[in-house]
């Protein structure tokens, strides 16, 4: 089934495959370049990687509005439980589960997570998605170092790789390329750049330092654009 995914500024991404809207890391109100509020967006699933509020900080509305599954670490699902989200799903590192939309696995990420009021957030992660039906493999990396073991991610066969390249908070273009080169993704697009200033990123020049260096397409979207995989 062919999936649309739009960029909602930072590493906030909604997936619409089917009837069914996925949602990644919402952070709507308090980000600078989000092209919609947290009140706008629908979601049936909402995937959080770690506790940093710019990962987070609008999962609570927007579970309690839609009613939407959230998956997270436990930690993370135990601080939503606590502050009235009725449906989540607590996974840790490696684990997956299957959905209507498909499967998905959370996958090792090194960063740190803790939740914006103090609490630990639990181990950090990225997430594997593999829909139904045939559908394509999306790797989201969220925020992470380079890590080797991308490679072993790979061997999936990846249509698409969504990558931060900010730096400072997340690994930099240099090493996102590196990411490119373990991951062998059809497609790849770049992550948490150009929110404030420390993070930055001519995406442009990064999108040809992939294409000089692999067969790998990349796609660079402005906060609010589509792609369809
Ligand atoms: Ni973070
Ligand atoms: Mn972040």
């Amino acid at each position: 089934m062919a999936v649309e995914l739009t960029w909602l500024g930072h590493a906030t991404w909604s997936l619409r495959t089917g009837d069914v809207t996925i949602l990644v890391d919402p952070f709507l109100d308090d980000s600078p370049t989000a092209p919609v509020k947290a009140d706008q967006v629908e979601a049936d699933f909402i995937l959080i990687s770690h506790g940093h509020a710019d990962h987070c900080s609008d999962a609570v509305k927007i579970a309690k509005r839609t009613g939407a599954l959230v998956i997270s670490n436990f930690e993370i699902c135990q601080w939503l439980t606590a502050q009235g989200v009725e449906r989540t799903m607590a996974h840790n590192l490696g684990g997956g589960s299957q959905h209507a939309f498909g499967h998905v696995q959370l996958t090792i990420a090194h960063h740190s997570s803790q939740l914006p009021d103090g609490q630990y957030g639990g181990n950090p992660s990225g997430f594997l998605l593999s829909l139904a039906g045939g559908g394509p493999n999306i790797y989201f990396a969220c925020d992470t170092a380079l890590f080797y073991d991308m490679k072993l991610i790979g061997t999936v066969g990846l249509d698409l790789a969504i990558l931060p390249i900010g730096d400072l908070f997340t690994m930099g273009p240099t090493d996102a390329l590196q990411a490119v080169k373990l991951l062998q993704p059809k497609r790849a697009v770049p992550s948490h750049f150009g929110t404030w200033p420390p993070i930055q990123q001519d995406a442009d020049a990064w999108a040809e330092s992939v294409k000089k260096e692999t067969r790998v397409e990349v796609t660079v979207l402005k906060p609010g654009e589509k792609l369809s995989v």
